[in-house]
């Protein structure tokens, strides 16, 4: 079934206590022919090699509601929505530059961040077991995050408890537009709460745990400037 081109059937935004907007897609089903005119070729390009059809109909279902969403906060129409990468990938809007977004995948189902001031990260995960969550906390995790996932229950530990560590490290590496090409370990960004994150001595940015959905475990970070290290 070929969906309308509205907003609503293809994102829903996310109610809950963050600084920045966040809004769930759905990037199930077909993509609708016409708005895979508003990508560029570039994101064509990409779609085309895509091996399975699911992950190119999703890719592409996350590119147009990218565009939607991001319509309703610059106002630009999608088909003028330009965009580039940072120095480690991370994709910008061109015009206005300071509409900050960022966008992570979990099955069917993409999570946007969206902010017109600061620079933002999301990641989002589907919810499963992580057994080998312990030796992964290891490498990854700061060591004061290791000791607070080492005191969860072990179910908890190697599931959610996981992610939550987990999609909130992502969440700030994106925001900060490194991903992981920095060591996640030098963040220490918690298991839970909302809460400033340091790096030398400075805070940084302001992380938190999503709103609860049904099947996933996802994070937002907030970049903050220097003079706003009460927050
Ligand atoms: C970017 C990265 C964090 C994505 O994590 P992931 O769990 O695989 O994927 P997610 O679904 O959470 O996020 C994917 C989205 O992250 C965004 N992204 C890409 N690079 C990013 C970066 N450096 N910082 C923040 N966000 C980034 C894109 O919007 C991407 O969506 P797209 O594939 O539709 O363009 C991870 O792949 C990474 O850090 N890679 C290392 C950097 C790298 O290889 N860069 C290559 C280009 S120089």
């Amino acid at each position: 079934m070929v969906r309308a081109l509205d907003l609503l059937s293809f994102a829903r935004p996310l109610v809950g206590d963050m600084p920045l907007e966040l809004w769930l897609l759905d990037l199930s089903g077909p993509p609708p022919a016409e708005a895979i005119a508003w990508l560029s070729q570039e994101e064509r390009d990409r779609a085309a090699r895509f091996a399975f059809s699911l992950n190119r109909d999703r890719y592409l279902n996350a590119h147009i509601a990218l565009r939607l969403v991001l319509k309703e906060y610059c106002g630009l129409a999608p088909q003028r929505q330009r965009f580039v990468p940072g120095p480690d990938g991370k994709p910008q809007l061109t015009e206005p530059a300071d509409c900050h977004f960022s966008l992570s995948y979990a099955g069917d189902v993409a999570l946007m961040g969206i902010d017109c001031d600061k620079a933002v990260g999301v990641d989002i995960e589907c919810d499963r077991p992580i057994p080998d969550a312990d030796e992964l906390s290891v490498l990854h995790f700061h060591p004061r995050e290791q000791l607070a996932l080492s005191s969860l229950p072990a179910l908890f530990r190697h599931g959610t408890g996981f992610l939550q560590g987990w999609t909130r490290k992502e969440a700030c590496l994106k925001a900060l537009g490194h991903g992981l090409t920095m060591p996640a370990a030098q963040i220490h960004s918690g298991l839970k709460g909302r809460r400033p994150v340091r790096m030398d001595g400075r805070v940084v940015l302001e992380v938190g745990c999503c709103p609860p959905l049904t099947g996933y475990t996802a994070a937002w970070a907030r970049t903050i400037d220097h003079q706003d290290r009460h927050a």
